[in-house]
């Protein structure tokens, strides 16, 4: 492990003057000319004034806000503007038409600079715990809204915008939708935070939103007009501009200002001074390398007049370049003449998220595209729109342009030329018929994610023949947008026929071409033809109209609205226990005040550290040093190893100084003495090197597989199934903060789930006992798994540092480093056998699984295990299985949220899916046939299974196939499938089991004197829940006194951070039962309390109030604090969880797109301790689910090194891709005896329901795949396939037929 550690240089407070309101300080120029030597602006109502030349331009506002100002809930995710956890309202006020504009901007990607006289509002300026929490934070509490909370800050500013954007007309539920269509929950699932969306929507029906703690009618009011004030009086007052050329940030504020500045510049350049253009720098986010860059010269040009108008002309419309393209939106819709404008409008809406569109210029897009290859959107709409660009270049003066023309000419030279208006001409004058339309195929549907391609075609067209047209692609691979010039051609002056067109799409398949290398290559360029067939469908001229139906083209759809239902059983019977509570401070969580650990100020003489991952599976380092002519920020005080670490150092710097270093460090490798690294699976195999699984870990076989086997009708012999990773994609990164202390003790803030492992790591690192270390952890930002063993290098190097160097050390890992360093779930390579009767009933199975475990052991040791107790959810009739847990040089995985037990559950699947393809019979009556009794359920779990009447999974498969309808939408679903080609659907019922362990769990209950309740416990709160839990157990449990004011209770209870030193043997959070057993602790000591509290009840003879209860205890010295660790009973420490869904999909053939249309799930929650609570995590681990098996490519090098390592590239649910309909229903199922409260877990068993996703994609890709076969001539015999995982677009397209558009008018040509 290399950790640097980089001394840190704050901004000198007193060069930063803070005062709030009016009252600032006055420093000793004069006003004006400070003004202009200063930036001002406020942050929530309070003025900020800083000296320009203390600010290095580069600062981003996130930076200032989190780390030079008291505003802490903008938080840091990705910072590339991909998440919206940093999202702020930027408020900007025009001293001419006296109104202030507000808008959302990404704080990560916007230069502190950019901000001046602009007022910035975070969430907790819209409201906060001390002056009261604002609308939106309480309704996102009372729907559930919240669970690690990271997100939800910048949830809160994203709604709030978008309920001021609506100011003059009313707030939709469409509106409400999109509020926060680009922010990132890794939590939810989104459900409920839309739903406290659409609460504020003018046409929503209030019995239609989801389950909230609200009563009826009775929503927290959100008064319009009292709004927060975004814009405060005082700044109107001093709108100056700061004075160019004096620093090195400048604000020219016409043309001729800029060309003075650049003419100035380009002189000095000889002597190599450098310049940045910026407009809204979210470029940024793409090329990050740019952040590290050193500039002598920044020139905003976001204030030249000339570039920040609209102006409608006789011929088009013309635009700024540095008008925003969420302006442009607007400005086009309104331009309602040129029915093209709309559709561009459209278009630009799913560019990147609304955040980034609020900044991100117009000319900014087109500058990446053309410079830098960018995959721009923008490009490729504006060139089949005939746009043109004006340049104004230093060197040749100023020139109009095509776009073609600019797209194609040499790079532009950085600065020297300047993109000034880009025009787009009106068409509708013309007198033929305009066709227009653009397309882009994008893993999110509505934005937030780069095009694979997209197209835009312009056609003008008489009597349905074309005179000509402008078929623009772009983004697939190629250096920029592209007309296809020889498809034009061909198309001009010809009628449209079947014949017509497949000659066009043949000469396209010559022009879209990717350049090698490009990811998805064959995918991308089959996605051409498709739109080109869509776009000129309606004008083909069918020799001979056919009668079934086959001729018509289905037109793209939107997304259909969100709905969703909830089915919550309450259960009063250990009051305030099984209620629907809202989760512990998640108003606090919204506002941002919540404290994770990169809140906790940083103490004096703080350092940064940055991690240096090593980009090679197997070798040694040589020796690290930083690449040659690079400017190694100031203050980079060492670079620590295991065994070098040196002393001093005197600065003190930044987060990004250290990752900027890290970024510039060279590492040299040594492999001369090494074997060739283990790469795969099957070489680990071939060479033995495999870790050992303890016998008391290995699964038990079940029945006699030969004999099995030797009964079958059928048998399927060894085929093979492969699964990827996972990346956790918690929403708060790996941190830590170490701070040495007294006599060598060592205090360590860490971001984990396993604070007491982190302890013995830390004790054992560092030479000392473990009483001489602290951890404490307070709340994390998401887990997932990814925070157990992989939290504890991350706390451990900043204590070796701290220790060594005996100063306070902080890391919070950048969001690239900790995709590689954390990596994720174990892939897997499955070979199986599997023998079944011709009813479908199977037999026997075998497996052989091998393993990835990585370069360490870690917990791997728990996968197979895991995998086989979800895969025993069927009755095999017989199973056996070989593991072997392979040693590669790969990355050490981790155990992600459902570790083994997803992939167990699918294995199930593919094995019943493949059984049900080779008898031509449905997966769902093969499923159906599988399920176990509960004497089969008793021989594969033997006590785990449980007593009979625990059994509920046969009788939930009933039950949801009636609630849902299953039986009539499997044939609505096949009537559809016959009546349409582009699109087929398919629909599944997927059942699981899921065992989980309870494990020994300490908690401490303490009463103060004023009656209040202090509570600790082993368990981590780490957005799951378990603090509510704990403190409706404690309420419940000291509840039992029955004296006055004890129903009140929970509100005195708080539950306090884990703190490793004053609650030992915390162990482990995860395996979804530490919520129980937390709970459970917490009532061992709440009984200790009571019985120790009881004599004095008694003593009292009659009723006695619960303060004075406690009153009298302290006067009596009764012990009012008691801890204890719930062990669990020695058996069955297991039971088992079930839970059902059913979920149809819809995938469009064109695309590949899969659209999620419903999922009904039933999930058995036993006696829910808090069925809101288990709500969130049913919803939220099935989305978590969803992104596993259909969208989240975790995508390596032949080395190992993670490709897919940013928001760019990996792709997390959203809240398009979520079911567009979302039923939960959570099943009571009664009273059992040994667990706690008769409860069961909810964290990760509904993981495994997404699969109901897949296997329902793969239905629908058959129907694909039948009707294609149909078109060649093929008979059946391939529908035996596999989907894979995760079944992205490009996977689905693949089987369905990338040629599929070629197929189809050949076929259509031969039967016409
Ligand atoms: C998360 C995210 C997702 C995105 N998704 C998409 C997408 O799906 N499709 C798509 O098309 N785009 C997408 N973009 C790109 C986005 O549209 C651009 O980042 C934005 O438009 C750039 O504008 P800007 O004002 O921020 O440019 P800046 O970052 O300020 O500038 C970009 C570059 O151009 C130079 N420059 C800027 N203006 C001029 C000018 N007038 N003349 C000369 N040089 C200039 C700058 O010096 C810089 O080098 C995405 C961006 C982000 C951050
Ligand atoms: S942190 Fe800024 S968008 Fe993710
Ligand atoms: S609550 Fe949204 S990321 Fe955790």
């Amino acid at each position: 492990m290399v950790i640097n550690v980089y001394p840190l240089e704050s901004l000198p407070v007193e060069q930063f003057v803070t005062a709030t309101g009016r009252d600032y300080q006055p420093v000793r120029a004069t006003r004006q000319i400070r003004e202009k030597m200063s930036l001002v602006f406020a942050i929530n109502g309070q003025r900020f004034e800083l000296a320009l030349s203390s600010v290095d331009p580069s600062t981003t506002l996130l930076e200032f806000l989190r780390y030079q100002s008291p505003f802490k809930s903008v938080k840091l995710s990705c910072g590339e503007g991909g998440c919206g956890a940093c999202v702020v309202l930027l408020s900007r006020y025009d001293p001419v038409l006296q109104n202030v504009e507000d808008f959302t901007v990404s704080s990560c990607l916007t230069l502190l600079c950019s901000i001046n006289h602009c007022s910035i509002t975070t969430s907790e300026g819209l409201g906060n715990s001390r002056e009261g929490f604002h609308t939106i934070h309480n309704r996102l509490s009372g729907f559930h809204a919240s669970q690690c909370g990271f997100c939800t800050p910048g949830m809160s500013v994203s709604l709030f915008s978008a309920l001021l954007d609506s100011s003059s007309s009313e707030f939709t539920v469409l509106e409400a939708e999109k509020a926060v269509s680009g922010n990132l929950c890794r939590c939810t699932g989104y459900r409920p935070i839309v739903d406290a969306c659409k609460s504020f929507a003018a046409d929503v029906d209030i019995e239609d939103l989801g389950f909230n703690s609200f009563c009826k009618n009775s929503l927290p009011p959100f008064d319009s007009e009292k709004r927060v004030c975004s814009f405060p009086e005082f700044l109107k007052d001093e709108m100056k501009s700061i004075d160019s050329g004096m620093h090195r940030w400048c604000s020219p504020g016409s043309v001729e200002e800029l060309q003075r500045l650049l003419q100035g510049a380009r002189k000095a350049n000889s002597v190599g001074l450098s310049v940045k253009l910026v407009a809204g720098n979210t470029s940024t986010g793409y090329y990050k390398d740019e952040r590290d860059r050193h500039y002598d010269k920044y020139v905003d040009i976001t204030r030249i007049r000339e570039m920040k108008e609209i102006r409608e002309t006789q011929n088009g419309v013309e635009i700024g370049a540095v008008v925003t393209i969420s302006k442009v939106i607007a400005a086009l819709k309104e331009i309602r003449v040129e029915k093209m404008f709309g559709k561009l409008a459209a278009h630009m809406e799913k560019i990147a998220a609304r955040f980034i569109r609020n900044f991100g210029s117009i000319g900014g897009n087109l500058v990446m595209a053309q410079r830098k290859q960018f995959p721009s959107d923008m490009a490729t709409i504006l060139l089949a729109a005939g746009a043109s660009v004006n340049i104004m270049s230093l060197s040749r003066g100023l020139e109009k342009v095509t776009l073609e023309q600019f797209l194609q000419g040499p790079p532009l030279e950085d600065y020297y030329d300047l993109v000034l208006t880009i025009e787009i001409p009106f068409w509708h004058h013309r007198s033929s018929e305009l066709l227009f339309e653009t397309y882009r195929a994008a893993p999110r549907p509505n934005g937030s994610a780069l095009a694979y391609l997209n197209a835009a075609f312009l056609a003008q067209v008489k009597d349905r023949m074309v005179i000509n047209c402008r078929l623009a692609f772009g983004a697939y691979g190629t250096k920029h947008a592209i007309r296809c010039k020889e498809v034009e051609e061909f198309l001009s002056g010809k009628l449209i026929t079947d014949n017509v067109l497949s000659e066009a799409i043949t000469l396209l398949g010559k022009s879209v071409v990717p350049q090698e290398g490009t990811s998805n290559l064959a995918y991308r360029s089959s996605l051409a033809p498709g739109f080109l067939f869509n776009f000129f469908h309606s004008l083909i001229i069918t020799e001979k109209p056919s009668s079934n139906g086959y001729y018509h083209l289905d037109q793209p759809k939107p997304l259909p609205m969100l709905s969703s239902s909830q089915h919550v059983p309450i259960n009063d019977e250990y009051f305030p226990v099984g209620e629907p509570v809202t989760k512990s401070g998640a108003s606090l969580q919204a506002s941002g005040e919540a404290v994770y650990v990169d809140d906790i100020p940083a103490p004096a003489n703080c350092l940064y550290g940055a991690f240096i991952y090593s980009t090679k599976p197997y070798a040694k380092v040589k020796g690290i040093s930083f690449k040659e002519n690079s400017v190694v920020p100031d203050g980079v005080l060492a670079v620590i190893s295991y065994k070098d670490v040196p002393k001093g150092g005197q600065n003190i710097d930044t987060q990004r100084h250290a990752d900027t270093a890290a970024n510039l460090a060279l590492v040299e490798y040594e492999t001369e003495d090494l074997e060739p690294p283990i790469l795969s699976v099957e070489d680990a195999v071939k060479k033995s090197s495999l870790f050992e699984i303890y016998p008391f870990l290995y699964p038990q076989q079940v029945g006699d597989t030969s004999k099995g086997m030797s009964e079958a009708d059928h048998r399927i012999i060894s085929s093979e199934i492969r699964l990827g990773s996972q990346y956790f994609f918690y929403m708060e990164t790996q941190t830590a903060l170490a701070v040495p202390d007294e006599d060598s003790s060592i205090v360590v803030y860490s971001s984990c789930q396993t604070p007491q492992y982190v302890h013995s790591s830390v004790a054992a690192c560092l030479g000392i006992p473990e009483n001489k270390v602290r951890i404490i952890t307070r709340r994390v930002g998401g887990g997932f798994g990814g925070k157990a063993v992989k939290a504890m290098p991350v706390a451990t190097a900043c204590a070796v540092a701290a220790n060594k160097l005996q100063r306070p050390v902080r890391t919070y890992v950048n969001r690239k480093t900790d995709m590689i360093m954390t990596g994720g779930r174990h892939p897997m390579k499955i070979t199986y056998s599997v023998g079944f009767k011709s009813t479908g009933k199977i037999t026997a199975l075998e497996l052989e699984i091998l393993i990835d475990a990585g370069a360490t052991l870690g917990l791997s040791m728990l996968i197979p295990s895991n995998i086989i107790g979800a895969l025993k959810k069927y009755n095999w009739g017989a199973l056996s299985f070989d593991f072997k847990l392979c040693k590669t040089n790969l990355l050490s995985k981790a155990i992600m949220r459902a570790p083994g037990d997803v992939q167990g559950t699918y294995i199930a699947e593919a094995i019943i899916e493949n059984v049900a393809s080779s008898l031509s019979l449905e997966a769902d009556t093969i499923r159906k046939i599988n399920l176990h009794t509960y004497d089969s359920l008793a021989l594969f779990y033997k006590d785990g299974a449980g007593e009979p009447h625990e059994y509920t999974l046969s009788s939930m498969w009933d039950k949801l196939g009636v609630s849902s309808n299953f039986e009539e939408r499997v044939s609505i679903v096949r009537e559809f499938n016959e009546s349409n080609i582009w699109r087929k659907r398919g629909i599944s019922r997927v059942p699981i089991i899921y065992p989980v362990s309870m494990f020994a769990t300490p908690g401490r209950v303490s009463v103060l004197s004023d009656g209040t309740v202090v509570v600790e416990v082993g368990g981590i709160e780490l957005g799951q829940g378990l603090w509510t839990k704990v403190k409706q157990m404690a309420g419940y449990a000291l509840g039992l006194l029955q004296c006055d004011g004890t129903e009140e209770l929970v509100d005195k209870i708080r539950v306090v951070q884990s703190d490793t030193l004053s609650m030992v043997q915390g162990n482990f959070t995860g395996g979804s039962t530490t919520s129980e057993g937390s709970c459970a602790a917490v009532r061992l000591c709440c009984e200790t309390l009571v019985k120790r509290l009881k004599p004095l009840i008694e003593k009292s003879g009659g009723p006695i109030s619960w303060n004075n209860l406690i009153s009298q205890a302290y006067a009596q010295s009764v012990n009012l604090s008691a801890s204890d660790l719930y062990t669990p009973e020695e058996t069955p420490t297991q039971y088992l969880n079930y839970g059902v869904a059913v979920s149809e999909v819809e995938i469009d053939l064109v695309t590949g797109q899969t659209t999620v249309l419903q999922t009904d799930i039933l999930y058995d929650s036993g006696k829910s301790l808090n069925p809101a609570v288990d709500l969130g995590q049913i919803e939220g681990a099935f989305v978590q689910g969803l992104g596993f098996f259909m969208l989240e490519e975790y995508i390596t090098d032949s080395e190992g090194l993670l490709l897919t390592d940013s928001t760019w590239t990996y792709k997390i649910p959203t809240v398009d891709t979520i079911p567009r309909q979302f039923n939960v229903e959570i099943l009571n199922s009664g009273h059992h005896e040994k667990r706690v409260l008769s409860s069961k877990a909810s964290g990760e068993p509904p993981l495994l329901l997404a699969a109901s996703v897949h296997c329902a994609t793969r239905e629908a890709v058959k129907e694909a795949r039948k009707q294609l076969r149909m078109w060649k001539g093929v008979n059946d015999s391939e529908l035996m396939f596999q989907l894979p995982v995760p079944a992205t677009m490009p996977v689905v397209k693949e089987l369905c037929g990338l040629d599929i558009v070629e197929s189809y008018l050949e076929w259509k040509s031969s039967v016409n």
